[in-house]
C-alpha cells in the first residue's frame, strides 16, 4: 500500500516520478477548459474521500478538479460533520471507510490522527495537511521551481518568518531533492530540530540567520506563510505578529536576493502582514503557478498511491 504521509518518509527516485508525471500531465493538458477529462482516465470508476478537518479553499478544489479530470469520483466530507468528529475512533473511521472509497485525502490537526487512518486504512492515505507538515504543497513547490528555473538541487531556498508545517516539509524536501534552506526568523517559531537535522543527514546545508537581509543574500528562493496557521490559538495572534514583523517578505528584502530569484507563498496570504502586496503581485512572485501545481502535483500523487 503506498500513502504519500511525507516527503521525507517517500523515497526520493519516488518522489521525482511523482513531479516527472505532474510535469507529463500538465504538458498533456494545455490550452483545454478547465472541466475537460484527461486523454487518459487512471480513476475511472475510482471513488476519492476528501476529509476536511480545517478550511480549505486550494487542496479542496485542486484533489476535487483532479480525481474528476482523471475519470473518478470524489466525496468532500467534513470531519466535523461525521461520526469521527463525535467520537467515533479514528481506526474505525479508517476501517469503515475502506469498505466505500478508493483512496482517502485527510487534513487534520494532530498528525497521529493521519497516521492511525493509514495504518487502519486498506487503502491508500495522502496527508492532505496536519498542525506539522503540508507535503503536498511542497511537491508542487518543487515542481513550479523546476518550470520556471530548472533543476532545484543545489539551489539557496530562504524561508523567512515561522518555521511551521509547511517550513517543515520544505525541510524535508531539502534533504530529499538536494536544496540548501536558510531559516530566517525569532528564535521562538525556529523549525523543528528533528527536521533540521534530518535534512542535514541528508547532505542538505541547513543555515539560522536571525537577520533576514543577511540570510536573504545570494537566495534563488524566498518563501513565507502566513504567521498564525490554523492550529495556533487567535490569542497568540498579536504576539506573533511582533514577533514576525522583522521578517516581512518586502519589496526591501527581495533586493538582497538573486535578481532572478522566485517568491512562493503556499496560500491563503495576509498581505501587508507576512508579504506586501509589490511581492506578491511582482515580478520574482509565481504564488499562482504554485496554486495551480497543487492540481498537477496531486493528480500524480493519486496515480502514485494507486499504481495507475
Ligand atoms: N495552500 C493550501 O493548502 O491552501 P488551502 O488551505 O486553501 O487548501
Ligand atoms: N501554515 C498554514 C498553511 C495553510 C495552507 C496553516 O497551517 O494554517
Amino acid at each position: 500500500m503506498r500513502h504519500f504521509l511525507d516527503i521525507h518518509t517517500t523515497d526520493a527516485g519516488e518522489l521525482r516520478g511523482i513531479i516527472d508525471g505532474a510535469r507529463h500531465m500538465k504538458t498533456a493538458r494545455e490550452g483545454r477548459p478547465r472541466g475537460a477529462a484527461d486523454d487518459e482516465q487512471p480513476l475511472a470508476g475510482r471513488m476519492v474521500a476528501l476529509i476536511f478537518e480545517k478550511p480549505s479553499t486550494r487542496t479542496r478544489t485542486s484533489f476535487d478538479v483532479g480525481v474528476r479530470q482523471m475519470g473518478g469520483e470524489t466525496m468532500v466530507l467534513s470531519g466535523a460533520d461525521m461520526q469521527l468528529g463525535h467520537g467515533e475512533t479514528i481506526a474505525d473511521t479508517a476501517r469503515v471507510m475502506s469498505r466505500y472509497v478508493d483512496l482517502i485525502m485527510i487534513r487534520t490537526f494532530d498528525e497521529s490522527v493521519l497516521q492511525e487512518m493509514a495504518e487502519y486504512a486498506d487503502v491508500p492515505v495522502i496527508n492532505g495537511l496536519t498542525d506539522r507538515t503540508h507535503p503536498c504543497q511542497i511537491m508542487a513547490d518543487v515542481m513550479t521551481y523546476e518550470e520556471h528555473r530548472g533543476p532545484i538541487k543545489g539551489k539557496k531556498v530562504v524561508w523567512a518568518g515561522d518555521g511551521n508545517n509547511v517550513c517543515s516539509s520544505f525541510l524535508h524536501a531539502a534533504g530529499q531533492f538536494g536544496f540548501d534552506m536558510t531559516f530566517t526568523g525569532p528564535a521562538q517559531l525556529d523549525p523543528e530540530e528533528e527536521f533540521v537535522g534530518l535534512a542535514r543527514k541528508a547532505g542538505s546545508t541547513i543555515t539560522i540567520e536571525r537577520d533576514a537581509a543577511k540570510a536573504v543574500e545570494g537566495a534563488d528562493l524566498v518563501v513565507t506563510d502566513t504567521w498564525v496557521s490554523m492550529h495556533d490559538s487567535q490569542s497568540s495572534k498579536e504576539r506573533r505578529h511582533n514577533m514576525l514583523r522583522p521578517y516581512q517578505v518586502n519589496a526591501e528584502l527581495m533586493k538582497h536576493a538573486k535578481d532572478d530569484a522566485l517568491f512562493m507563498h503556499c496560500l491563503p496570504a495576509h498581505r501587508e502582514e507576512e508579504v506586501t502586496s509589490p511581492v506578491m503581485d511582482g515580478p520574482h512572485s509565481v504564488v499562482f503557478d504554485e496554486a495551480e501545481n497543487r492540481l498537477h502535483a496531486q493528480k500524480a500523487i493519486m496515480r502514485w498511491c494507486l499504481g495507475v
